[in-house]
C-alpha cells in the first residue's frame, strides 16, 4: 500500500494554531505537530463515533489498557499489566501530576535543558526547585551538532541550589536536540537516580517517531528496580498526528506509586475525551502501523533532505541529525558572533524571510541563539520553508 505525504492539505482558515498564529504570507515551521493526515484507520475509529452520535463521558476501558501493555510487549519486549496503565489528558498534565505526587515545594526537580518548554515551568506550578543539568552540544563538524549528556554535569545539578532532587523529568527521544539515548546513556542516568532515590519520569511521546535505523529504548524496562522507580508516559498523538485529541498514558508498574498518581488524577477531575479514547484505541493496535512504517521513511528523507540543505545552502549554520522526530535544531550562534545576525534567531527569520520556527532560547539554558524548524511537513513546504530561511540569511 502507497501513502501520500506529498500533497500539502490547506490548514489555513481552520482552527490549527500552527496555522492561524502568524499572518497569511507566513509559512508555519513552529509547533509540533504534522501536516499530515492520521491514518485512514484511526480516522474511521473516529468517524464510528460520530456515526453513533452521543459523545458522553466515557470510560477509558479494560481493552485499552490492554491494547497499550500489549504494545510495549510487541515492540520492546516489556510486559506490563493492563493495570499498570493510567489514562492521562495529554503528558504535559501527566509529568505535572507525576511532580505533584514525588516532590515537595522546596524540593528539587531535575531537567536537561535545552527542553521542551513546559519541562522548564514545572517548578512554578507547584512552588519546586529547578535544577537543570544542561546538555552541551559538540560540533561534529562544521555542519553538524550532537548532543551528549555529560554526566558531572548531571551529577553537579544533582541537590544543586541546596534543594533535594526527588524527580528527574527525562525526555527521551529528546526535544529540540533529536537523541534517542542509547543503552549505556540510559544506564548511567538510571543508576544515578536508583543511588539518589530519585522518580524517573520518562516523556516518551516521540518514541515512535523513529528515524533510519534508530532504536528506541523505554528506561523502565532495564532492570526491575528502575521500573520500580520510574513513571513512563507514552501517546499516539505525535505518531499518528492526532495531538488535538489529549489523550495520553502514564505507565506505572510500581502500585504504591500508580495509587498515588489515580488518586491525582481522580481528585483533579482528569478526564479524558472519548474520541481521544477511540484514537488511541485504534492506534495501539497496529491499525496504523503500515502508515507509520511510510511516515517514517518519509520524515528521515525529509530530514536527510535537510541536512544535505543546511550543509550546502546555509554556510555557518549548523544542525542536529535527529535520530528521531520531526524536529531539526538550527544553531545560528556564529552568524550571531559574527554580527551577522541578531541575538534572536527566529525572530528574524520571521521578519525577513516570512518562516516560523521556534525561539530557541524558550527552551531554557543552552537554548540561545538557535531555532526549532519542524519538518513533519509535506517535501514541496520544507523546501519552501528552507530557502525562505537561506533568502533571509542572504538579506535578501
Ligand atoms: C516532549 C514532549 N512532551 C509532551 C508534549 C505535548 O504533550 P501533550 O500535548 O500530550 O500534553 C510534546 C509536544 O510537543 C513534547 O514534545
Amino acid at each position: 500500500m502507497t501513502f501520500d505525504f506529498d500533497t500539502v492539505i490547506p490548514r489555513r482558515g481552520t482552527r490549527s494554531m500552527k496555522w492561524r498564529r502568524y499572518p497569511e504570507d507566513v509559512l508555519p515551521m513552529w509547533v509540533a505537530d504534522m501536516d499530515f493526515r492520521a491514518p485512514q484507520p484511526i480516522l474511521e475509529a473516529l468517524e464510528a463515533e460520530i456515526r453513533h452520535g452521543v459523545l458522553g463521558y466515557d470510560f477509558p476501558t479494560r481493552e485499552l489498557q490492554a491494547v497499550v501493555a500489549a504494545r510495549m510487549e510487541s515492540l520492546y519486549g516489556w510486559q506490563v499489566e493492563p493495570e499498570a496503565v493510567v489514562t492521562i489528558p495529554g503528558l504535559v498534565a501527566g509529568f505535572n501530576i507525576a511532580a505533584s505526587i514525588s516532590v515537595q515545594p522546596g524540593e528539587g526537580i531535575l531537567v536537561q535543558p535545552p527542553v521542551y518548554h513546559p519541562f522548564l515551568q514545572v517548578h512554578r506550578n507547584l512552588g519546586l526547585v529547578r535544577q537543570d543539568a544542561e546538555v552541551p552540544p559538540r560540533a561534529l563538524d562544521e555542519h553538524t551538532l550532537r548532543y551528549q549528556i555529560d554526566f558531572s554535569v548531571f551529577d553537579q545539578a544533582v541537590h544543586s541550589q541546596g534543594a533535594r532532587t526527588r524527580m528527574f523529568l527525562l525526555c527521551n527521544p529528546h526535544n529540540p536536540t533529536g537523541r534517542a539515548y542509547t543503552k549505556d546513556e540510559l544506564e548511567a542516568l538510571a543508576a544515578r537516580c536508583l543511588r539518589e532515590d530519585i522518580l524517573i519520569c520518562s516523556d516518551e511521546i516521540h518514541s515512535e517517531l523513529l528515524l533510519g535505523e534508530t532504536q528506541h529504548i523505554p528506561i523502565a524496562t532495564l532492570s526491575p528496580e528502575v521500573e520500580a522507580q520510574t513513571i513512563t508516559l507514552v501517546a499516539a498523538s505525535k505518531t499518528f498526528n492526532v495531538p488535538g485529541l489529549f489523550t495520553g498514558f502514564a505507565i506505572i508498574p510500581n502500585p504504591q506509586l500508580r495509587r498515588r498518581f489515580v488518586y491525582e488524577v481522580e481528585r483533579l477531575n482528569m478526564h479524558t475525551p472519548t474520541l481521544g479514547h477511540a484514537a488511541a484505541q485504534a492506534a495501539f493496535s497496529g491499525a496504523g502501523d503500515d502508515w507509520l512504517r511510510a511516515l517514517r521513511a518519509y520524515l528521515t528523507a525529509n530530514r536527510n533532505y535537510l541536512l544535505d540543505f543546511v550543509r550546502s545552502e546555509l554556510p555557518g549554520v549548523r544542525v542536529t541529525a535527529p535520530e528521531a522526530t520531526y524536529l531539526a535544531w538550527l544553531d545560528f550562534r556564529d552568524l550571531i558572533a559574527a554580527g551577522r545576525l541578531p541575538e534572536r534567531p527566529a525572530q528574524y527569520l520571521l521578519e525577513k524571510g516570512r518562516v516560523a520556527l521556534n525561539e530557541g532560547a524558550d527552551f531554557g539554558p543552552g537554548g540561545a541563539g538557535f531555532a526549532r524548524l519542524n519538518f513533519g511537513t509535506p517535501r514541496s513546504q520544507l523546501e519552501e520553508g528552507l530557502a525562505r530561511i537561506r533568502r533571509a540569511l542572504q538579506g535578501r
